[in-house]
Protein backbone atom coordinates (compact mmCIF):
# COMPACT_ATOMS: atom_id res chain seq x y z
CA UNK A 1 0.00 0.00 0.00
CA UNK A 2 1.27 3.78 -1.02
CA UNK A 3 1.20 5.87 2.32
CA UNK A 4 -0.69 9.17 1.52
CA UNK A 5 1.60 12.07 2.05
CA UNK A 6 -0.35 14.57 4.68
CA UNK A 7 -0.29 18.15 3.10
CA UNK A 8 -0.38 20.88 6.25
CA UNK A 9 -1.41 23.44 4.22
CA UNK A 10 -3.67 25.83 6.61
CA UNK A 11 -7.31 24.71 6.59
CA UNK A 12 -10.09 27.90 6.06
CA UNK A 13 -12.45 28.06 8.21
CA UNK A 14 -16.06 27.79 7.62
CA UNK A 15 -16.46 31.40 8.77
CA UNK A 16 -13.01 32.48 6.63
CA UNK A 17 -14.28 30.83 3.93
CA UNK A 18 -17.92 32.58 4.20
CA UNK A 19 -15.86 36.01 4.59
CA UNK A 20 -13.73 35.32 1.54
CA UNK A 21 -17.03 33.96 -0.88
CA UNK A 22 -18.40 37.57 0.03
CA UNK A 23 -15.62 39.42 -0.68
CA UNK A 24 -14.84 37.54 -3.93
CA UNK A 25 -18.62 36.78 -4.28
CA UNK A 26 -18.93 40.02 -7.10
CA UNK A 27 -16.43 39.46 -8.89
CA UNK A 28 -17.26 35.66 -9.23
CA UNK A 29 -20.99 35.75 -9.95
CA UNK A 30 -20.09 38.51 -12.71
CA UNK A 31 -16.93 36.25 -14.44
CA UNK A 32 -19.72 33.18 -13.82
CA UNK A 33 -22.33 35.29 -15.29
CA UNK A 34 -20.16 36.44 -18.45
CA UNK A 35 -18.99 32.71 -19.04
CA UNK A 36 -21.87 31.24 -18.56
CA UNK A 37 -23.19 33.22 -21.30
CA UNK A 38 -20.46 33.76 -23.47
CA UNK A 39 -21.52 32.42 -26.85
CA UNK A 40 -18.00 31.00 -27.90
CA UNK A 41 -18.35 28.58 -25.07
CA UNK A 42 -20.82 26.34 -26.33
CA UNK A 43 -20.35 23.41 -23.70
CA UNK A 44 -23.89 21.72 -25.23
CA UNK A 45 -23.28 21.99 -28.89
CA UNK A 46 -19.73 20.34 -27.77
CA UNK A 47 -21.28 17.40 -25.83
CA UNK A 48 -23.64 17.08 -28.52
CA UNK A 49 -20.72 16.40 -30.74
CA UNK A 50 -18.88 14.21 -28.68
CA UNK A 51 -22.00 11.68 -28.36
CA UNK A 52 -23.70 12.02 -31.81
CA UNK A 53 -23.10 8.38 -33.48
CA UNK A 54 -20.05 8.94 -35.49
CA UNK A 55 -21.90 8.11 -38.45
CA UNK A 56 -23.21 11.86 -38.33
CA UNK A 57 -19.72 12.98 -38.00
CA UNK A 58 -17.74 13.90 -40.69
CA UNK A 59 -14.44 12.94 -39.26
CA UNK A 60 -13.50 10.33 -37.84
CA UNK A 61 -14.30 8.92 -40.87
CA UNK A 62 -12.02 6.04 -41.10
CA UNK A 63 -14.09 3.15 -39.77
CA UNK A 64 -11.27 1.95 -37.10
CA UNK A 65 -11.30 5.81 -36.13
CA UNK A 66 -15.00 5.19 -35.38
CA UNK A 67 -14.30 1.88 -33.28
CA UNK A 68 -12.08 3.84 -31.27
CA UNK A 69 -14.19 7.07 -31.09
CA UNK A 70 -16.60 4.98 -29.59
CA UNK A 71 -13.93 2.88 -26.89
CA UNK A 72 -13.58 6.62 -26.02
CA UNK A 73 -17.04 6.93 -25.16
CA UNK A 74 -16.46 4.42 -21.66
CA UNK A 75 -16.52 5.29 -18.14
CA UNK A 76 -13.45 5.93 -16.72
CA UNK A 77 -12.14 7.17 -13.18
CA UNK A 78 -12.02 10.72 -12.73
CA UNK A 79 -12.94 10.96 -16.65
CA UNK A 80 -8.64 11.12 -17.11
CA UNK A 81 -8.90 9.20 -19.96
CA UNK A 82 -6.15 7.30 -19.30
CA UNK A 83 -5.75 5.57 -22.65
CA UNK A 84 -3.54 5.61 -26.29
CA UNK A 85 -5.03 3.70 -28.85
CA UNK A 86 -2.68 1.91 -31.78
CA UNK A 87 -4.00 0.83 -35.34
CA UNK A 88 -2.58 -1.78 -37.21
CA UNK A 89 -3.62 -3.79 -40.14
CA UNK A 90 -7.08 -5.27 -38.86
CA UNK A 91 -6.12 -4.92 -34.85
CA UNK A 92 -6.50 -1.94 -32.84
CA UNK A 93 -4.51 -1.82 -29.69
CA UNK A 94 -5.47 -0.26 -26.28
CA UNK A 95 -2.48 0.89 -24.11
CA UNK A 96 -2.24 2.70 -20.90
CA UNK A 97 -1.26 6.34 -20.74
CA UNK A 98 0.67 6.79 -17.10
CA UNK A 99 1.12 10.15 -17.21
CA UNK A 100 -2.69 10.31 -16.73
CA UNK A 101 -2.58 8.34 -13.74
CA UNK A 102 -4.78 8.72 -9.94
CA UNK A 103 -1.51 8.24 -7.67
CA UNK A 104 -3.32 8.54 -4.63
CA UNK A 105 -6.82 7.61 -5.12
CA UNK A 106 -5.57 4.47 -7.32
CA UNK A 107 -1.50 3.78 -6.85
CA UNK A 108 -1.42 0.47 -8.11
CA UNK A 109 -3.64 1.74 -11.42
CA UNK A 110 -6.26 -0.93 -10.64
CA UNK A 111 -8.78 1.28 -11.75
CA UNK A 112 -6.88 2.81 -14.65
CA UNK A 113 -6.97 -0.81 -16.37
CA UNK A 114 -10.86 -1.10 -15.36
CA UNK A 115 -10.86 2.02 -17.82
CA UNK A 116 -8.95 0.34 -20.30
CA UNK A 117 -11.52 -2.37 -19.88
CA UNK A 118 -14.43 -0.25 -20.17
CA UNK A 119 -13.22 1.18 -23.58
CA UNK A 120 -12.37 -2.26 -24.96
CA UNK A 121 -16.21 -3.39 -23.69
CA UNK A 122 -17.27 -0.46 -25.91
CA UNK A 123 -14.47 -1.36 -28.51
CA UNK A 124 -15.96 -4.84 -29.09
CA UNK A 125 -19.61 -3.88 -29.38
CA UNK A 126 -19.26 -1.16 -31.34
CA UNK A 127 -17.12 -3.50 -33.66
CA UNK A 128 -19.83 -6.19 -33.67
CA UNK A 129 -21.86 -3.65 -34.69
CA UNK A 130 -20.08 -2.63 -37.44
CA UNK A 131 -19.43 -5.72 -39.25
CA UNK A 132 -16.16 -7.43 -37.19
CA UNK A 133 -15.75 -10.80 -35.17
CA UNK A 134 -12.98 -10.29 -32.39
CA UNK A 135 -10.23 -11.94 -31.01
CA UNK A 136 -9.13 -10.10 -27.42
CA UNK A 137 -5.46 -10.62 -26.37
CA UNK A 138 -5.65 -9.85 -22.33
CA UNK A 139 -2.98 -8.00 -20.83
CA UNK A 140 -0.91 -10.88 -19.13
CA UNK A 141 2.71 -10.27 -20.06
CA UNK A 142 2.37 -7.50 -22.59
CA UNK A 143 1.21 -3.81 -20.89
CA UNK A 144 -1.21 -3.32 -23.36
CA UNK A 145 -4.77 -5.22 -24.80
CA UNK A 146 -4.90 -6.51 -28.67
CA UNK A 147 -8.00 -6.29 -30.48
CA UNK A 148 -7.92 -8.53 -33.30
CA UNK A 149 -10.89 -7.55 -36.14
CA UNK A 150 -11.95 -9.90 -38.84
CA UNK A 151 -14.40 -9.04 -41.35
CA UNK A 152 -18.10 -10.90 -40.59
CA UNK A 153 -21.44 -9.80 -40.80
CA UNK A 154 -22.98 -6.45 -39.25
CA UNK A 155 -24.62 -7.48 -35.61
CA UNK A 156 -26.27 -4.49 -34.26
CA UNK A 157 -27.52 -4.58 -30.52
CA UNK A 158 -29.25 -2.54 -27.61
CA UNK A 159 -25.88 -2.37 -26.16
CA UNK A 160 -24.37 -0.70 -29.15
CA UNK A 161 -27.45 1.86 -29.28
CA UNK A 162 -27.10 2.58 -25.74
CA UNK A 163 -23.32 4.27 -26.06
CA UNK A 164 -24.04 7.04 -26.88
CA UNK A 165 -27.09 7.31 -24.19
CA UNK A 166 -24.53 5.96 -21.54
CA UNK A 167 -23.79 8.60 -18.84
CA UNK A 168 -22.44 8.73 -14.51
CA UNK A 169 -25.92 9.52 -13.54
CA UNK A 170 -24.61 11.22 -9.55
CA UNK A 171 -28.24 13.06 -8.70
CA UNK A 172 -30.52 11.63 -6.19
CA UNK A 173 -33.01 9.29 -7.64
CA UNK A 174 -36.70 9.08 -7.54
CA UNK A 175 -36.60 6.07 -5.25
CA UNK A 176 -38.73 4.28 -7.65
CA UNK A 177 -38.47 0.13 -7.26
CA UNK A 178 -36.52 -1.33 -10.81
CA UNK A 179 -39.22 -3.69 -12.82
CA UNK A 180 -38.51 -7.19 -11.63
CA UNK A 181 -38.44 -8.02 -14.88
CA UNK A 182 -35.50 -5.75 -15.84
CA UNK A 183 -34.13 -6.73 -12.61
CA UNK A 184 -34.03 -10.55 -14.16
CA UNK A 185 -32.84 -9.42 -17.28
CA UNK A 186 -29.72 -7.64 -15.40
CA UNK A 187 -28.84 -10.39 -12.66
CA UNK A 188 -28.87 -12.62 -16.23
CA UNK A 189 -26.26 -10.26 -17.61
CA UNK A 190 -23.15 -12.54 -19.77
CA UNK A 191 -19.95 -11.80 -17.41
CA UNK A 192 -16.10 -12.44 -18.43
CA UNK A 193 -14.45 -15.47 -16.56
CA UNK A 194 -13.55 -14.54 -13.24
CA UNK A 195 -15.73 -12.07 -12.39
CA UNK A 196 -19.22 -11.81 -10.72
CA UNK A 197 -22.03 -9.56 -10.24
CA UNK A 198 -23.25 -8.81 -6.45
CA UNK A 199 -26.77 -7.70 -6.53
CA UNK A 200 -28.18 -6.55 -3.14
CA UNK A 201 -31.71 -4.83 -2.99
CA UNK A 202 -33.15 -5.96 0.33
CA UNK A 203 -32.54 -3.18 2.98
CA UNK A 204 -30.28 -4.99 5.26
CA UNK A 205 -27.96 -5.81 2.90
CA UNK A 206 -28.08 -1.99 1.47
CA UNK A 207 -27.67 -0.60 4.85
CA UNK A 208 -24.72 -2.38 5.56
CA UNK A 209 -23.67 -1.08 2.32
CA UNK A 210 -24.56 2.41 3.06
CA UNK A 211 -22.17 2.03 6.15
CA UNK A 212 -19.29 1.20 4.35
CA UNK A 213 -19.97 4.16 2.01
CA UNK A 214 -19.86 6.54 4.71
CA UNK A 215 -16.78 5.28 6.03
CA UNK A 216 -14.67 5.49 3.09
CA UNK A 217 -16.22 9.13 2.23
CA UNK A 218 -15.22 9.58 6.02
CA UNK A 219 -11.56 8.31 5.08
CA UNK A 220 -11.36 10.27 1.83
CA UNK A 221 -12.23 13.58 2.97
CA UNK A 222 -10.12 13.91 5.83
CA UNK A 223 -7.27 12.87 3.12
CA UNK A 224 -5.97 16.21 2.15
CA UNK A 225 -4.04 14.14 -0.85
CA UNK A 226 -7.17 12.47 -2.16
CA UNK A 227 -8.99 16.20 -1.76
CA UNK A 228 -6.18 17.78 -3.78
CA UNK A 229 -6.10 14.92 -6.62
CA UNK A 230 -9.46 15.20 -6.72
CA UNK A 231 -9.40 19.32 -6.97
CA UNK A 232 -6.86 18.89 -9.84
CA UNK A 233 -9.07 16.61 -12.10
CA UNK A 234 -12.48 19.09 -11.22
CA UNK A 235 -12.95 21.18 -14.04
CA UNK A 236 -15.54 24.14 -12.18
CA UNK A 237 -16.41 26.09 -15.11
CA UNK A 238 -17.08 25.73 -18.78
CA UNK A 239 -14.13 27.47 -19.70
CA UNK A 240 -12.08 25.00 -18.04
CA UNK A 241 -13.86 22.05 -19.24
CA UNK A 242 -13.78 22.76 -22.62
CA UNK A 243 -9.80 23.56 -22.57
CA UNK A 244 -9.05 20.54 -21.16
CA UNK A 245 -11.99 18.26 -22.82
CA UNK A 246 -11.46 15.56 -19.73
CA UNK A 247 -11.69 15.56 -15.94
CA UNK A 248 -15.37 15.90 -13.77
CA UNK A 249 -16.73 18.70 -14.69
CA UNK A 250 -19.11 20.38 -12.05
CA UNK A 251 -22.48 20.51 -14.16
CA UNK A 252 -22.08 16.91 -15.10
CA UNK A 253 -22.32 16.27 -10.90
CA UNK A 254 -25.51 18.81 -10.82
CA UNK A 255 -23.68 21.74 -9.31
CA UNK A 256 -22.81 25.78 -9.96
CA UNK A 257 -20.47 26.71 -12.45
CA UNK A 258 -17.78 29.04 -9.80
CA UNK A 259 -14.74 30.20 -10.82
CA UNK A 260 -11.34 27.72 -9.78
CA UNK A 261 -10.69 30.14 -6.65
CA UNK A 262 -13.99 29.41 -5.44
CA UNK A 263 -14.48 26.07 -6.21
CA UNK A 264 -11.17 24.46 -5.00
CA UNK A 265 -12.10 26.49 -1.77
CA UNK A 266 -15.29 24.97 -1.55
CA UNK A 267 -14.04 21.44 -2.16
CA UNK A 268 -10.85 21.58 0.26
CA UNK A 269 -13.60 23.41 2.96
CA UNK A 270 -15.52 20.68 2.55
CA UNK A 271 -16.24 18.52 5.59
CA UNK A 272 -15.54 14.67 5.93
CA UNK A 273 -19.38 13.69 7.29
CA UNK A 274 -21.20 16.94 5.10
CA UNK A 275 -19.99 14.49 1.88
CA UNK A 276 -21.00 11.45 3.99
CA UNK A 277 -24.04 12.93 4.17
CA UNK A 278 -24.69 13.84 0.70
CA UNK A 279 -23.64 10.75 -0.63
CA UNK A 280 -25.81 8.82 1.84
CA UNK A 281 -29.17 11.02 1.17
CA UNK A 282 -28.19 9.44 -2.93
CA UNK A 283 -27.78 6.20 -1.65
CA UNK A 284 -30.96 5.75 0.00
CA UNK A 285 -33.42 6.91 -3.23
CA UNK A 286 -31.43 4.17 -5.35
CA UNK A 287 -33.02 1.16 -4.92
CA UNK A 288 -30.67 -1.56 -6.10
CA UNK A 289 -26.55 -1.07 -5.39
CA UNK A 290 -24.28 -3.60 -7.36
CA UNK A 291 -20.63 -5.21 -6.66
CA UNK A 292 -18.09 -6.12 -9.14
CA UNK A 293 -16.02 -8.33 -7.87
CA UNK A 294 -13.34 -10.81 -9.12
CA UNK A 295 -11.62 -13.60 -8.54
CA UNK A 296 -8.16 -12.23 -8.67
CA UNK A 297 -6.06 -9.27 -8.84
CA UNK A 298 -4.33 -8.44 -11.59
CA UNK A 299 -4.28 -6.41 -14.96
CA UNK A 300 -6.16 -9.27 -16.97
CA UNK A 301 -8.97 -9.15 -14.04
CA UNK A 302 -9.11 -5.50 -14.00
CA UNK A 303 -9.77 -5.54 -17.64
CA UNK A 304 -12.49 -8.01 -17.53
CA UNK A 305 -14.18 -5.88 -14.49
CA UNK A 306 -14.43 -2.83 -17.13
CA UNK A 307 -15.74 -4.91 -19.67
CA UNK A 308 -18.17 -6.47 -16.85
CA UNK A 309 -19.18 -2.98 -15.20
CA UNK A 310 -19.55 -1.27 -18.91
CA UNK A 311 -22.02 -4.10 -20.25
CA UNK A 312 -23.93 -3.49 -17.21
CA UNK A 313 -23.91 0.02 -17.57
CA UNK A 314 -25.22 0.26 -21.34
CA UNK A 315 -27.29 -2.45 -20.55
CA UNK A 316 -29.21 -0.36 -17.72
CA UNK A 317 -28.81 2.59 -20.14
CA UNK A 318 -31.06 0.80 -22.91
CA UNK A 319 -33.65 -0.01 -20.08
CA UNK A 320 -33.75 3.32 -19.15
CA UNK A 321 -32.30 3.00 -15.41
CA UNK A 322 -29.19 5.28 -14.46
CA UNK A 323 -26.05 4.38 -12.48
CA UNK A 324 -23.11 5.90 -10.42
CA UNK A 325 -20.15 4.70 -8.83
CA UNK A 326 -19.70 4.43 -5.17
CA UNK A 327 -16.51 2.77 -4.66
CA UNK A 328 -15.26 4.79 -1.46
CA UNK A 329 -15.11 1.18 0.39
CA UNK A 330 -13.18 -0.29 -2.03
CA UNK A 331 -10.82 2.66 -2.41
CA UNK A 332 -10.30 3.01 0.90
CA UNK A 333 -7.29 -0.16 1.87
CA UNK A 334 -7.91 -0.38 5.16
CA UNK A 335 -12.02 -1.47 4.17
CA UNK A 336 -11.92 -3.00 1.17
CA UNK A 337 -11.55 -6.67 2.91
CA UNK A 338 -13.90 -5.30 6.18
CA UNK A 339 -16.35 -4.86 3.05
CA UNK A 340 -15.99 -7.82 1.58
CA UNK A 341 -16.59 -10.49 4.25
CA UNK A 342 -19.74 -7.74 5.17
CA UNK A 343 -21.51 -8.01 2.10
CA UNK A 344 -20.36 -11.79 1.76
CA UNK A 345 -18.22 -11.93 -1.45
CA UNK A 346 -16.07 -14.83 -0.08
CA UNK A 347 -12.76 -14.89 -1.66
CA UNK A 348 -13.79 -12.83 -4.42
CA UNK A 349 -12.63 -9.25 -4.51
CA UNK A 350 -14.59 -6.12 -4.50
CA UNK A 351 -13.66 -3.95 -7.54
CA UNK A 352 -16.67 -1.73 -8.02
CA UNK A 353 -20.15 -0.41 -6.24
CA UNK A 354 -22.76 0.81 -8.33
CA UNK A 355 -25.82 2.75 -7.28
CA UNK A 356 -28.98 1.73 -9.89
CA UNK A 357 -32.36 3.79 -9.87
CA UNK A 358 -34.26 6.56 -12.07
CA UNK A 359 -34.13 9.58 -12.78
CA UNK A 360 -33.49 12.26 -15.48
CA UNK A 361 -29.89 13.02 -17.57
CA UNK A 362 -27.31 14.98 -16.56
CA UNK A 363 -25.14 17.33 -18.81
CA UNK A 364 -22.86 15.01 -20.66
CA UNK A 365 -18.90 14.70 -19.84
CA UNK A 366 -16.76 16.06 -22.92
CA UNK A 367 -13.88 13.30 -24.72
CA UNK A 368 -10.36 14.58 -26.21
CA UNK A 369 -10.64 13.76 -29.60
CA UNK A 370 -9.28 10.79 -31.35
CA UNK A 371 -6.68 12.35 -33.03
CA UNK A 372 -5.42 13.16 -29.71
CA UNK A 373 -5.47 9.58 -27.97
CA UNK A 374 -3.76 7.73 -31.22
CA UNK A 375 -0.24 6.54 -30.75
C1 LIG B 1 -12.80 2.59 -12.44
C2 LIG B 1 -13.74 3.74 -12.32
C3 LIG B 1 -13.91 4.37 -11.09
C4 LIG B 1 -14.80 5.43 -10.94
N1 LIG B 1 -15.01 5.98 -9.71
C5 LIG B 1 -15.97 6.91 -9.55
C6 LIG B 1 -16.31 7.37 -8.25
O1 LIG B 1 -15.77 6.90 -7.23
N2 LIG B 1 -17.27 8.31 -8.13
C7 LIG B 1 -17.92 8.82 -9.24
O2 LIG B 1 -18.81 9.66 -9.08
N3 LIG B 1 -17.62 8.39 -10.48
C8 LIG B 1 -16.68 7.44 -10.65
N4 LIG B 1 -16.40 6.96 -11.90
C9 LIG B 1 -17.14 7.51 -13.06
C10 LIG B 1 -16.28 8.48 -13.87
O3 LIG B 1 -16.04 9.66 -13.14
C11 LIG B 1 -17.00 8.78 -15.19
O4 LIG B 1 -17.05 7.58 -15.93
C12 LIG B 1 -16.29 9.84 -16.01
O5 LIG B 1 -16.32 11.08 -15.32
C13 LIG B 1 -16.94 10.03 -17.38
O6 LIG B 1 -18.28 10.35 -17.24
P1 LIG B 1 -19.43 9.44 -17.90
O7 LIG B 1 -19.28 8.06 -17.34
O8 LIG B 1 -20.71 10.10 -17.49
O9 LIG B 1 -19.21 9.45 -19.37
C14 LIG B 1 -15.51 5.90 -12.07
C15 LIG B 1 -15.34 5.26 -13.31
C16 LIG B 1 -14.48 4.18 -13.42
C17 LIG B 1 -14.35 3.47 -14.74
Amino acid sequence: MKSRVMNNKPKLSRRDFLKLLSAGGAIAVGGYALSEYAPWLDYAGKAEDTWMKPAQISSPSEPMQTLVHYATLAANGHNTQPWKFAIKDNAIEIHPDYSRRLLVVDPHDRELWISLGCALENLLVAARASGYTIEVTYPDRADFIHVQLAADTPQGSSLFDAIPLRQNTRSAYDGRLIKNEDLDQLQALQVEPGVMLQFATNPTAMDTILEYVNLGNLAQYADTAFVDELIEWLRFNKKEALSSLDGLYSACSGNPQVPRFIGQMFVAGTKPQQQADADAAKFRTSPVAVVVASETEDKSAWVRTGQVYERLALQTTALGIKSAFLNQPIEVPELRGQFQSAIGLGSYLPQLLVRLGYAEAMPRSLRRPVEEVLI
